[in-house]
């Protein structure tokens, strides 16, 4: 459809996630035709930088992360940048004076708020934006996360954010539901007719998600002594690519009818209380090994506190959704740091034949890896070639994203920013579905605050502790770990 006008501005807008994320996305946008002539950027931090300071900036250190081909293109990206000086709790701040007087000969515009500064910052900014007369029927405002770190601090973010926007104006990112293969698990389940009718736990007899990472935790302590891999991937990312893969058909593709079936896999899960944390949840650390550095060790952050030392890195959940569909079929979560490899993927595990006539064999699996490299796998038996006795070997019929189609895949971002700028927000999250997912979070953080025991120690670069692999190996179950 038509590119609307719109103004964004950035919170944050000279942080790290604007200049690795944002930045990068909407040059992209802009390359492909999908930002209006007048649309603007205005970044607003701290830093008294005047327009041309911020170009120079966001020239001398995105222009080659893009990279640009044609320097017109770019040329148009830098003039559409502002930026504007303003301090979080300072009301009478000259900046907002400055952006009203950006802002407002264009009311007729979509304005975009987008808060990429921390959480706290969430309800003043809104308030100060209000004040200031600058939220119009018009606006949106996006928020990053962490969208707290437990349900009552979200509950509180929701309700500020709430009392200047309507819900319909709010946008809750989460960045793991921009990736193409995560739309594309919509798609495959909901385009195709043959998956449905083996899609629960008559055919099914686990699934998994991993989202393991090879980066550490340099110079983020301050951050993640507070968050660990619970919060920072379980309670989003991770809850979200479960959601997906178990809800229900939405009616219709459109934004309540699809986070309306996605809550209800949330409030279907079933709580993890108490001393149940020991049988269905892993805690891990990384220490270090070779010439990696353990969490403790982590250089570019302040010394280690007891808190450091409680704090998971890696965790492995058992999670179980009592309802019709899924009953009795286990969705295995793993996320860490400092894993052999960087990995995405969901893998569905059918059971195996209830019968077997030949030696050996497998059970199929589909598998839909969201990183490095998009695509969908489909593991089946097959024949080898040969006149002797028949072997079997498990064979993935392989759908690689990037080879398949010729189209550039674009970064999660870029789908996002799209959408937010075009108004439409299914694939952002609704407050009744963060709130369920902090609901199932927090007795598990109870749990985990209430025992004396530390995390289990792993040595960096491996699949995380033992616990990981026996939560698994309890029921005959292991870890997708070999490629075919
Ligand atoms: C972020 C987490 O939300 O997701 C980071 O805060 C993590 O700790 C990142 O590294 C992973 O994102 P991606 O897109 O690289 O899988």
């Amino acid at each position: 459809g038509p590119v609307h006008t719109a103004d964004l501005v950035v919170f944050g807008g000279t942080g790290d996630l604007s200049m690795r994320k944002l930045l990068p996305a909407l040059y992209h946008c802009d390359r492909d035709g999908r930002l209006s002539p007048e649309t603007r950027v205005i970044a607003m931090s701290r830093g008294g930088l005047a327009d041309a300071d911020f170009r120079g900036k966001v020239d001398a250190e995105v222009r080659d992360s893009v990279p640009v081909d044609d320097p017109a293109v770019w040329q148009r990206f830098l003039g559409r940048l502002h930026h504007v000086s303003v301090d979080v709790g300072a009301a009478n701040h000259p900046g907002w004076h400055h952006l009203a007087e950006l802002l407002a000969p264009h009311e007729e515009r979509d304005r975009v708020f987008y808060l990429a500064s921390p959480p706290r910052t969430f309800g003043p900014f809104c308030r100060e934006l209000a004040e200031a007369g600058l939220v119009t029927p018009r606006s949106r405002v996006v928020l990053e996360k962490p969208l707290g770190h437990d349900l009552p601090s979200a509950q509180r973010i929701n309700d500020e954010v709430g009392a200047i926007f309507d819900e319909r104006q709010i946008f809750r990112i989460d960045h793991y539901l921009g990736k193409e293969t995560v739309q594309n698990l919509l798609v495959l389940r909901f385009a195709n007719a043959f998956l449905e009718p083996i899609w629960n736990s008559l055919w099914i007899d686990h699934v998994q998600i991993t989202a393991a990472e090879t980066v550490g935790t340099p110079g983020r302590r301050g951050y993640y002594d507070h968050a660990g891999a619970l919060r920072d991937m379980v309670q989003n990312h991770l809850l979200q690519l479960l959601t997906l893969t178990a809800m229900e058909p939405p009616a219709r593709n459109d934004r309540e009818a699809i986070r309306d079936e996605k809550v209800k896999v949330l409030q279907a899960l079933r709580p993890i209380v108490g001393t149940e944390a020991d049988r269905f949840t892993v805690r891990g650390q990384y220490v270090g090994a070779g010439d990696l550095p353990g969490y403790l060790d982590e250089p570019g952050s302040t010394p280690p506190t007891e808190s450091s030392r409680r704090v998971e890195t890696f965790t492995a959940i058992r999670a179980e959704i009592r309802n019709w569909r899924w009953a009795g079929v286990p969705f295995y979560l793993r996320t860490g740091k400092r894993m052999p490899y960087r990995r995405s993927e969901i893998v569905v595990q059918f059971k195996d034949v209830p019968h077997s006539i030949f030696p050996g064999g497998s059970p199929n699996r589909l598998v839909l890896r969201l990183q490095p490299e998009e695509g969908i796998e489909l593991h089946l038996m097959a024949k080898e070639p040969g006149a002797g006795e028949v072997t079997l070997k498990p064979v993935p019929m392989a759908l690689s994203f990037g080879k398949t189609f010729t189209a550039r895949v674009p970064e999660a971002y870029e789908r996002l920013l799209t959408d937010v700028l075009a108004g439409n927000p299914t694939l952002f999250m609704r407050r009744d579905e963060v709130e369920a997912a902090w609901r199932w979070i927090d007795p598990i953080l109870d749990a985990w605050r209430a025992t004396p025991a530390l995390p289990e120690p792993y040595p960096a670069g491996t699949t995380g502790p033992a616990g990981a692999h026996e939560l698994l190996g309890r029921s005959g179950r292991a870890w997708h770990e070999e490629e075919l």
